[in-house]
């Protein structure tokens, strides 16, 4: 019987559509680091692994796996996993991509707005008791409508964001490697240089994979380019951003404001963050809810399933 290594914690769908296709299971608690005495010994007998964005698989984990034919990565991201070495092997890497941009693109909506109307630091100003009334000065914001957002990066999410962007009444800019005709046409969006958009829009919104080409491509020189009241969010990778350059940025007000939802050594978060009041903060939420979450689950496994039945795949990133 095939055996397909898998988090405890995801959805219980997942272990019963396992169960129905025959497959016998080994499962592990989610977070980060596999305790070595379980890892040597598990590790050898998955035909099939559900991981975890926190999971670090490299070369050395790869080798462990030694009869493992598919990594069903439970995220859209796959920057945990050396891909070049998975396909070296003959295994078959999976994402999640499509069931959780609508979920991603809420969050990222919610953080624009909790960071563009101060809503963070007014719940902190209501529990502090220092609300005494109505002022015509207390906490002003920036409105959406009529201001500009600028995507870096127009994939899915992005457009899912534009859309939402659309809505509010907002501008739309993108810096992408190709055109996203479809985005123009149904938002108006347009496409411009990565220095044109962080110079023109109020918000700057990240919506790109982690790879080397992108580990830290927001970097100081580019974040000098921000108008001073402009805000930038990042729901897609913290290393995308020069996390110290940003929190100086911050600290000086040279930009108004940021919400993250990702971080540069998660689950370490820089102690200067958290004593800024003019970034939001959130723990990796993106995908957190039970309709995303539950339809992850569901493509992870049938990606393994799809595999172990001697099929290709529903949503691989890499070609064997
Ligand atoms: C979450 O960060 C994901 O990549 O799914
Ligand atoms: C990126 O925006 C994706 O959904 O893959």
């Amino acid at each position: 019987m095939y055996k397909v290594l898998i988090p405890e914690k995801i959805p219980h769908a997942a272990f019963e559509l396992l169960r129905k296709a025959g497959l016998g299971v080994i499962s592990y608690k989610a977070g980060g680091k596999f305790p070595t005495a379980f890892w040597n010994k598990q590790a050898p007998l998955a035909d099939g692994f559900v991981s975890l964005l926190d999971n670090r698989i490299d070369a050395k984990v790869l080798s462990r796996l030694s009869k493992c034919k598919v990594i069903a990565n439970y995220a859209v991201g796959f920057n945990n996993i050396d891909i070049t070495e998975a396909s070296a092997r003959g295994m078959y890497v999976t994402n999640t991509p499509d069931v959780l941009t609508d979920a991603t693109a809420d969050l990222t909506f919610a953080l624009i707005l909790a960071s563009a109307r101060h809503i963070i630091e007014g719940d902190g100003f209501m529990r502090q008791r220092k609300f005494k009334g109505w002022k015509p000065d207390l906490l002003l914001g920036m409105q959406l409508s009529g201001k500009t957002l600028g995507l870096v990066g127009a994939g899915r999410i992005g457009a899912a964001v534009a859309k939402r962007a659309a809505a509010f009444g907002m501008k739309i800019i993108y810096f992408n490697r190709s055109r996203n005709q479809k985005l123009e046409d149904t938002t108006g969006a347009r496409k411009v240089t990565l220095a044109s958009l962080m110079k023109t829009a109020d918000v700057i919104s990240l919506h790109l994979p982690l790879n080397k080409g992108t580990y830290h491509m927001v970097d100081s020189k580019l974040l000098a380019m921000m108008k001073t009241t402009a805000i930038l969010i990042n729901t897609a990778r913290g290393e995308i951003v020069d996390e110290q350059a940003l929190i100086r940025m911050l600290k000086t007000k040279a930009i108004s404001g940021a919400g993250f939802d990702v971080y540069e050594n998660e689950p370490v978060v820089n102690p200067d963050l958290l004593k800024l009041n003019n970034v939001v903060l959130a723990p990796h939420l993106g995908s957190a809810t039970e309709t995303a979450r539950n339809a992850m689950a569901a493509i992870s496994v049938k990606n393994v399933i799809a595999v172990l039945k001697g099929g290709k795949p529903i949503t691989p990133v890499n070609t064997i």
